[in-house]
């Protein structure tokens, strides 16, 4: 065997206030695939991954779900970690980023950031909401493109011209959790010096590292070198705001009472700290793994989303916090399905649950992204059609195949017993294709390492179809010939089920009970089962894939919208603000009013415009009930309450709204608020 070396693999840590779909499980599936490779080469090897637990969409999901964050975290942990199990995902540890390893790691490496010198602390103005009383995220503030005007975009890029910029340039900018018109507030932040970290950036990404066995593992792939060059042309690193201000869900920065890491600074070092964790379970030395000096390997699979955090702010922080940098970021490209971005509503969106639930079995697909999967960012296509032509046609038609043909013959000729295949003229064949594969997949070309193992199912089935067992079967004296063809057949079995191994797991082990063999390492490949050996009656190793079953995926996941509307009515009852005093509510001066005309507004699908009678004055109110109001006219006449004393508000381009119509929501629907006959306009309420 080649030297043993020490490997620490991880995939992107799925946010927890998502479910798991088909695109994530291209990730996993893609680095547990390399992982079982380096595991059946006999190197030290280990897998971790966790949920990222922190940031503002987790709090207000939770929130929105009446439950606290760790118990949200704690359940979307489990449901995550037994998809990823159901597909077959062999972590050594799936842990959290919520955990005490993580807090200790964040912030023993801010506090080194901030002893190297690249620690800044600066006042910054960001947008606020200041009715839910918290500093907007990008994604939460939307508004009308400063460049194409296109409306509702969000606060840091146009989806309509796909310009970029702050959500300050936003024309009429409103908070998506709120509506509310966010203001500008200062903060003191602090920012990682990122800029002064060019020059190390430069030369880490476009270096590479000497293995234990003298390769030169580039630190990143050609494109992805090319997309960070052009981002540290022209020395534009601009330094990096890593904190946030309460209410954030995460880590209190030391020393900083109410500032916390902004979640992208402890979701890296959660890789660290899940391999702690599992250090300390099994006993390995883990600060051996992060000197600066340290010879084992760290190797990340991501998304190309984010090779930005990965390949720039992830080896600076490492780098300046005095720790060993990553060998390489492996990225990738994005899951397609029939060509198509995924779509909920086409039924596309497919979630790693519906595949499991729906019965099919998890190995079909991890054969299939395999058999799509190359070292580049490519965006890979899930063709349906496609997927269940490749599967019964290579995998069952052409692999499980051999097993079956060779199988029944043995068992029932031969008592089970294999004769002498030392002098085949089929298996060497097979072996000699040993090293290349294993290179195939050592470079994370699946498709290729695929496409020669099908290559060699070929020659096998060729050599059935030329020997016909099933002929010599029925022939006098062909007995020791059948024995010996049958014999090579489950040879060259058992040789393909190794160098198939890494992509099917589960298979795998059926095939070694049905073999009668306690392993299938890689390098066993070489070997040959003696004469003798007993293999075990053969069970159906795979069924084929049926167009009904996909079908009925795809109508699962269009019905999933529906479900998940249910699921989010479990938590129906908008959880009780906080504790507000007799003066707090007297602030909100609330009045009857009289609807005088209502009308639907041309350009918005939401808003419905008003003109209300206060008694002491008319008013111009804005609406955003237009689906639950189908035929606004009818609303003429009745009383309605009014929020009087909110500033004017300007929506978009369709006027200023002076004032807020109050209505009960549930159920995806508005409710206007009535008030019993005799109640006059400008009446207050309280
Ligand atoms: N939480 C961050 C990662 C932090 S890593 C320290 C995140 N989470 S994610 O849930 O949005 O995405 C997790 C991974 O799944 C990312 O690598 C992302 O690129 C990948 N994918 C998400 N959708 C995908 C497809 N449709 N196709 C392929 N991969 C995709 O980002
Ligand atoms: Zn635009």
């Amino acid at each position: 065997m080649t030297q043993q070396r020490k490997i620490l693999v991880t995939s992107a840590l799925p946010y927890a206030n998502g479910n798991i779909h088909l695109g994530h499980m291209v990730e996993h599936i893609q680095t547990d695939i390399w992982v079982r490779f380096q595991k059946s080469r006999g190197h030290e090897c280990y897998y971790v991954c966790a949920d990222d637990t922190h940031g503002t969409p987790v709090m207000l999901a939770a929130q929105k779900q009446g439950v606290t964050p760790e118990e949200m975290i704690a359940k979307v942990r489990e449901s995550h970690l037994a998809d990823f199990t159901g597909f077959g995902i062999g972590y050594d540890n799936y842990y959290s980023t919520h955990s005490p390893e993580n807090e200790a790691l964040s912030r023993s490496i801010y506090l080194a950031l901030k002893a190297n010198g690249k620690i800044e602390s600066r006042t910054i103005e960001q947008l606020f909401d200041p009715e839910k009383k918290l500093f907007l995220p990008d994604r939460f503030v939307k508004g009308e493109c400063p460049k194409c005007h296109a409306q509702d975009q969000y606060g840091d890029n146009c989806e309509v011209c796909g310009t970029t910029y702050s959500p300050t340039e936003l024309i009429n900018p409103y908070s998506a959790i709120s509506g509310a018109t966010p203001v500008l507030k200062e903060s003191e932040h602090f920012f990682f010096k990122l800029g002064e970290c060019a020059d190390y950036l430069k030369q880490w990404t476009s270096g590479s590292t000497t293995l234990a066995d003298g390769r030169q593992q580039p630190h990143l792939q050609p494109e992805a070198l090319n997309k960070m060059n052009e981002w540290l042309q022209g020395d534009q690193l601009s330094d990096w705001d890593i904190s946030r201000d309460a209410p954030y869900f995460g880590f209190e920065i030391p020393d900083a009472p109410g500032k916390y890491f902004y979640v992208w600074l402890d979701a890296p070092i959660g890789y660290m700290a899940s391999f702690k964790n599992l250090c300390e379970r099994i006993n390995i030395d883990f600060d051996s793994w992060f000197k600066p000096d340290s010879q084992t390997e760290m190797y990340h699979f991501i998304g190309k989303d984010i090779l930005y955090f990965h390949a720039l702010f992830w080896p600076a922080t490492l780098k300046y916090a005095n720790l060993r940098a990553p060998t390489s970021v492996f990225a990738h490209g994005f899951l397609t399905v029939d060509g198509q971005k995924m779509s909920k509503s086409r039924g596309t969106f497919i979630t790693a649950s519906s595949y499991l639930q729906q019965g099919m079995n998890p190995e079909w697909l991890r054969y299939y992204f395999a058999a799509k999967l190359n070292s580049k960012i490519e965006d890979l296509d899930l063709n349906l059609t496609d997927f269940i032509a490749r599967v019964n046609s290579d995998l069952v038609g052409k692999y499980v195949n051999i097993a079956a043909r060779a199988a029944g013959f043995i068992s029932k000729r031969f008592d089970g017993k294999l004769t002498d295949v030392t002098a085949s003229q089929l298996l060497p064949q097979l072996q000699a294709k040993s090293e290349s594969i294993a290179t195939s997949y050592e470079e994370r070309e699946y498709a290729r390492a695929l496409r020669d193992i099908m290559a060699l199912a070929d020659i096998v089935n060729e050599y059935v179809d030329a020997n016909k067992p099933w002929e010599l079967a029925k022939q006098e004296g062909q007995e020791a010939y059948l024995q010996q063809v049958c014999s090579e057949l489950i040879n060259a079995f058992r040789i393909l089920t190794i160098y198939l191994a890494p992509v099917l797991p589960e298979l795998a082990k059926a095939a070694a009970a049905f073999l009668n063999v306690p392993t299938l390492n890689w390098d066993e490949s070489t070997k040959l089962l003696p004469a003798g050996h007993g293999i075990n009656p053969y069970k159906h190793l795979m069924q084929r894939v049926e167009q009904k079953q996909v079908d009925e995926l795809v109508m699962a996941n269009k019905e999933n919208i529906q479900a998940a509307t249910t699921a989010d009515d479990a938590a129906k009852y908008e959880p009780v603000a906080a504790t507000a005093s007799f003066d707090d509510f007297m602030k909100i001066d609330m009045r009857v009013a009289e609807v005088l005309s209502c009308e639907k507004v041309e350009g918005s699908s939401k808003l419905l415009k008003f003109q209300v009678d206060l008694g002491f004055e008319q008013r111009t109110i804005f609406s955003g009930i237009a689906a639950s109001y189908p035929e606004p006219e009818k609303l003429v006449g009745r009383m309605v309450i009014v929020v009087a004393n909110f500033a004017p508000r300007k929506m978009a381009k369709f006027g200023v709204s002076e004032g807020m119509i109050t209505s009960a929501a549930g159920e995806g629907k508005l409710f206007l608020l009535d008030v019993d006959s005799g109640a006059q306009p400008g009446m207050k309420v309280g």
